[in-house]
């Protein structure tokens, strides 16, 4: 299954990880290092380290770390074969697959190529005779041809096997169809038909530029208003947003996100190319890294509608979680982008943007309307509702402002206010650090493998065992001089690594991250990362017999204290048969 490290060595060596990285952050020499700002977490000074020879990455404010496969992975959101495969096209390699990954890839292959011929084919519809309705309603809403052409809209026609037939002549059968989401199967008749008729087509193509799925709009009144793909090997909406291909390339600061297709369409059609849309579904905290990744700032558009309210209520912390600055639209007069758009134009749009809200001054406006203000007793109501907010934020900065503000709406003296809110802060303050406290006392105890393979329960041990794979790292050849086997390790991560890379040593093959492959979790090669990372300072020979030394005293400290508990236990037995 897995790729043969003989190829993943050629791949990493022919894919120097500072070119790689170099092609997303612009990196500069501090010693033998490179340093630039993470791609990952959004950051004013350079936290994140290239080290050229080690073949790593390493992030010391976010943590992430590996090689160039996982730098891959990363940046370009892919699974580790794709992200070989990906490498060794950049790299002009061959990859050797085998049969069932190849059969995987292939079959992904042929859904990807099947939905952009599905795409061709509704474009195509778009000019004929039956599609005269669509363009009609296109011309409605006053779609442009560009953008027609260049978001690739089309038409599903009104018949039951019209896209069917078209892709069956170019050699898909029915389970592609089926799998690819365009067509269904009858449950009686046992016979297939198309998902989507006479309706207008949205192609959803992600970052890298595959056609993956399609939205579609009635062009009536009838329901669903939209039909999306449903959920295939190449299609998930949770980790995709219509308009990313276009939006990524943008020169603006920011990321526009909407709650509609034709939303992001009109505003990339008004010159806004910085819009993007989710696909029907509420933003996730995937989505919410994905736009991290090109941005450091989201606006959020969605509609004024209750509904649309409360999907911005949501999405605002979630994307703040992913590091990202947050402004919510305050749009009057329209119920979304779109509407707004062709209402009062893109100069007035432009307004909407620079006077948009942050998190906290959209909520202590949603807040104020509640309340009728001139009330003694509402304004009591909003100045509680309120302090409890204001304390929940944590710049002091924004709280004394934002509690300001709110005194001011209330018509009180703000001194009050103040004292309610920081009495409210340091509570909350309190109770966060007991549950953080709890946390971490469930977190010390809980029995997740994978995690406690990265806790260290012997620090002595695991501090010699990090020194000794750095130094093995650097000076491979004293695998020769070192007499311990993976069971002499206290970190398991460390024996499985120690085991992996004396092998490769052996074979006379190079060691580092790029032969650990796939079998390692992203946390255990991002620990290994900020391990091997660190300088390795001390005289070789003598840190060597050091580091060994110290693993093989704390294993056999294990081993005598197993042996006694052994003896306890015969012991405690011959008491109970014998009666002591
Ligand atoms: P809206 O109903 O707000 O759509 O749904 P819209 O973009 O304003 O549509 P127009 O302007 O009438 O054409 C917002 C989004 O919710 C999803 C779609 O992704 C849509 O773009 N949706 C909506 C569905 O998936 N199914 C539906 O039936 C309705
Ligand atoms: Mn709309």
């Amino acid at each position: 299954m897995a790729f043969p490290t003989a190829f993943l060595d050629e791949l990493t060596a022919r894919n120097p990880i500072e070119e790689v990285v170099g092609q997303y952050v612009s990196l500069s020499r501090k010693g033998s290092n490179l340093f630039g700002l993470c791609p990952f977490h959004s950051e004013k000074t350079g936290s994140f380290s290239v080290q050229p020879e080690k073949g790593i990455y390493y992030c010391f404010g976010c943590h992430k770390g590996g090689g160039v496969i996982q730098f891959a992975m990363e940046i370009e959101n892919l699974d580790f074969p794709d992200a070989v495969r990906w490498l060794a096209k950049r790299a002009g390699m061959e990859v050797p697959e085998d049969n069932t990954r190849r059969e995987g890839y292939h079959r992904q292959e042929r859904l990807r190529e099947l939905c952009r011929e599905a795409a061709r084919f509704f474009h195509a519809q778009l000019s004929t005779d039956g599609a005269k309705a669509a363009r009609e309603y296109l011309a409605k809403r006053q779609v442009s041809g560009a953008i027609v052409k260049r978001f690739g809209l089309g038409f599903s026609p009104n018949a039951w096997t019209g896209l069917i037939d078209a892709m069956k002549a170019k050699g898909y059968n029915e389970q592609e169809l089926l799998t690819a989401g365009l067509a269904v199967r009858h449950p009686t008749k046992g016979t297939i038909y198309d998902r989507f008729r006479n309706r207008l087509m949205f192609p959803i193509i992600d970052v890298r530029g595959n056609v993956i799925g399609f939205g579609g709009r009635v062009l009536d009144d009838s329901t669903p208003k939209y039909l999306n793909s449903s959920e295939t090997p190449i299609f998930n909406k949770r980790k995709n947003l219509f308009a990313l291909n276009y939006a990524k390339k943008t020169k603006e600061e920011m990321l526009i996100l909407t709650e509609g297709y034709m939303d992001a369409i009109s505003l990339h059609q008004f010159g806004f190319d910085c819009a993007v849309a989710s696909l029907g579904t509420a933003l996730t905290e995937e989505h919410a890294n994905l736009l991290s990744k090109y941005t450091q700032k989201v606006i959020l558009t969605y509609d004024g509608d209750e509904a649309g309210q409360n999907a911005t209520r949501r999405a605002a912390p979630i994307l703040e979680k992913a590091g990202l600055s947050v402004r919510i639209l305050k749009m009057q007069g329209a119920k979304d982008p779109d509407e707004f758009l062709k209402k009062y134009g893109p100069d007035a749009f432009r307004g909407l943007l620079n006077n948009s809200e942050n998190r906290a001054q959209y909520l202590l406006g949603a807040m104020q309307r509640k309340y009728d203000l001139t009330q003694d007793d509402q304004k009591v109501a909003f100045l509680k509702e309120a302090a409890s907010f204001l304390a929940g934020l944590p710049n002091a900065v924004e709280r004394e402002l934002y509690t300001i503000r709110a005194a001011e709406a209330a018509g009180i003296s703000p001194t009050a206010l103040k004292t309610e809110v920081e009495k409210n802060f340091r509570r909350r303050r309190a109770e966060q650090k007991k549950r953080e406290e709890k946390k971490n006392l469930e977190v010390a105890n809980s029995r997740q493998p994978d995690e406690r393979a990265l806790r260290y329960a012997n620090l002595r041990s695991a501090v010699a065992e990090e020194g000794l794979l750095r130094l093995l790292l650097r000076e491979p050849e004293l695998f020769t001089q070192v007499q311990l086997t993976p069971e002499h390790f206290s970190v398991p991560l460390f024996g499985r690594v120690f085991a992996i890379w004396r092998t490769q040593f052996e074979q006379g093959r190079s060691v580092g991250i790029a032969a650990l492959g796939e079998s390692f979790a992203r946390e255990e090669i991002a620990h290994l990362s900020g391990v091997i990372q660190k300088e390795q300072t001390l005289v070789s020979e003598t840190a060597l017999k050091d580091y060994v030394g110290v693993i093989r005293e704390e294993y056999e400290k294990t081993q005598v204290s197993a042996e006694d508990r052994l003896r306890q236990a015969h012991e405690r037995m011959r008491e109970k048969h014998y009666g002591g």
